[in-house]
């Protein structure tokens, strides 16, 4: 007979947004715990080639739907086909700069995709959710760290206001539907690539994000890295972030996963996921040009818009509840950055792909 442990491990996760940064580092820590995943993307940010790569890393290529979480009968045509279990719900437009010049794009996509998800969930009866939210929920926040009941601040952009709204409508939803339980995790800044270097991050035109910035720019595809503001309350005037690995990142979603069961009066949680150390852009740059033994060419310029000054998390509550610590320190993900830099840069050369 099948043990206990076999059984809980052929459990299938609907992945959305698996195959975009975070959700394709998580898909392969889900599918070596024993997972089974469907993911859904509609590849607006990500290609096929990350399915084969997940392939190429555990042996196991996932069920893949090439779909919008928009189209509630393309959706709810995959819930009718599966058994799920629950929801790992990564997909969503992202750039800051870019919700600010097309705000409706971003509610329409990641507020209505999230709503649309959770019509399948109630329909099919699927009541274990795990959501993708952000630091950016804390606005500018009057104290540090942040723990994560500081109330969510005036968001500084659309797509900080999209995250604000997601968690307070997944909180009305868990409030309505007794079964139904949610985790929002609220990332910080994942920087870095999977360990055997097979899959990070693929920025689309000019990084927005401070790594692949300095990545670039030390490959030679950015001629020189703009330094945004130097006039910063910070012990060297430049903006301090809390820097996650990405793998540390990926590692927490089935801590999370697993916690789920665990949740009772209360069906609903949040989670801060960073290192509880903040760091600044010059300790960034500094820390980077000792890993590759040369100065990194670098100017400042003014402050760039919406940026908050200084956030870094709290993240005791991870640690206790979720048994979730992060293990890698800013060396450690830099130099991931970089090897996955060099690896894109030689794959595109070399192939056109990577
Ligand atoms: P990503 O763009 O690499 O991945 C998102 C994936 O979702 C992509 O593969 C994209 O093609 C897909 N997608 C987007 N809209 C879709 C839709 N309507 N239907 C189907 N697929 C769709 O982004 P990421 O960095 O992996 O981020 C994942 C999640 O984490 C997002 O919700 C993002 O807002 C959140 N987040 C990211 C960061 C970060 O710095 N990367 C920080 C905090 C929170
Ligand atoms: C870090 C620091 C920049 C680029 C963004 C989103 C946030 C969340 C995480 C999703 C800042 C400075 C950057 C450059 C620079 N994402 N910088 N030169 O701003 O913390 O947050 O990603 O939820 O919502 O806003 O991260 O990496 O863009 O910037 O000086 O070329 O690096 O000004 O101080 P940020 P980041």
């Amino acid at each position: 007979m099948e043990s206990s442990l076999n059984k809980m491990k052929k459990k299938t996760i609907l992945v959305t947004g698996g195959l975009g940064y975070i959700g394709s580092h998580t898909s392969i820590n889900l599918i070596e715990e024993g997972y089974k995943l469907i993911i859904v993307d509609n590849l607006c940010n990500s290609s096929l080639t990350v399915l084969d790569n997940i392939y190429k890393l555990t042996s196991i290529k996932p069920v893949f739907y090439k779909c919008n979480i928009t189209n509630l009968k393309e959706l709810n045509n995959i819930f009718s086909n599966h058994k799920i279990d629950g929801i790992m719900h990564f997909a969503a437009l992202k750039s800051v700069s870019e919700s600010l010049k097309f705000p409706n794009k971003y509610f329409r996509n990641n507020v209505e995709g999230l709503k649309i998800l959770l019509k399948c969930c109630k329909r099919h009866n699927v009541n274990k959710f795990i959501f993708s939210s952000s630091c950016t929920v804390y606005g500018i926040p009057k104290k540090l760290p942040v723990t994560e009941s500081f109330p969510f601040k005036k968001p500084l952009s659309p797509y900080g206001e999209t995250k604000i709204i997601s968690e307070e409508i997944l909180i009305d939803f868990t409030k309505s539907h007794h079964s139904f339980k949610n985790i929002s995790i609220r990332y910080f800044n994942p920087v870095g690539a999977h360990n055997s270097i097979t899959i990070g991050e693929i920025p689309i035109g000019i990084p927005n994000n401070l790594v692949p910035a300095i990545t670039q720019t030390c490959i030679g595809k950015i001629k020189e890295l703009k330094v945004f503001g130097k006039d910063y309350n910070t012990k060297d005037g430049t903006a301090l972030r809390d820097y996650i690995h990405i793998e540390d990142l990926a590692r927490a979603h089935l801590k999370a996963y697993k916690y789920l069961d665990k949740l009772s009066k209360k069906n609903y949680e949040f989670f801060n996921i960073g290192t509880g150390k903040g760091h600044t852009v010059l300790e960034v740059i500094n820390t980077f040009e000792k890993i590759i033994k040369k100065k990194l060419k670098y100017r400042f310029v003014g402050k760039r818009r919406g940026d908050v000054e200084k956030i870094y998390a709290d993240v005791r509550k991870a640690n206790k509840l979720l048994r979730w610590k992060a293990n890698y320190n800013l060396e450690e993900m830099l130099k991931s950055a970089w090897l996955w830099e060099k690896k894109l840069n030689d794959s595109k050369r070399n192939f056109g792909n990577v």
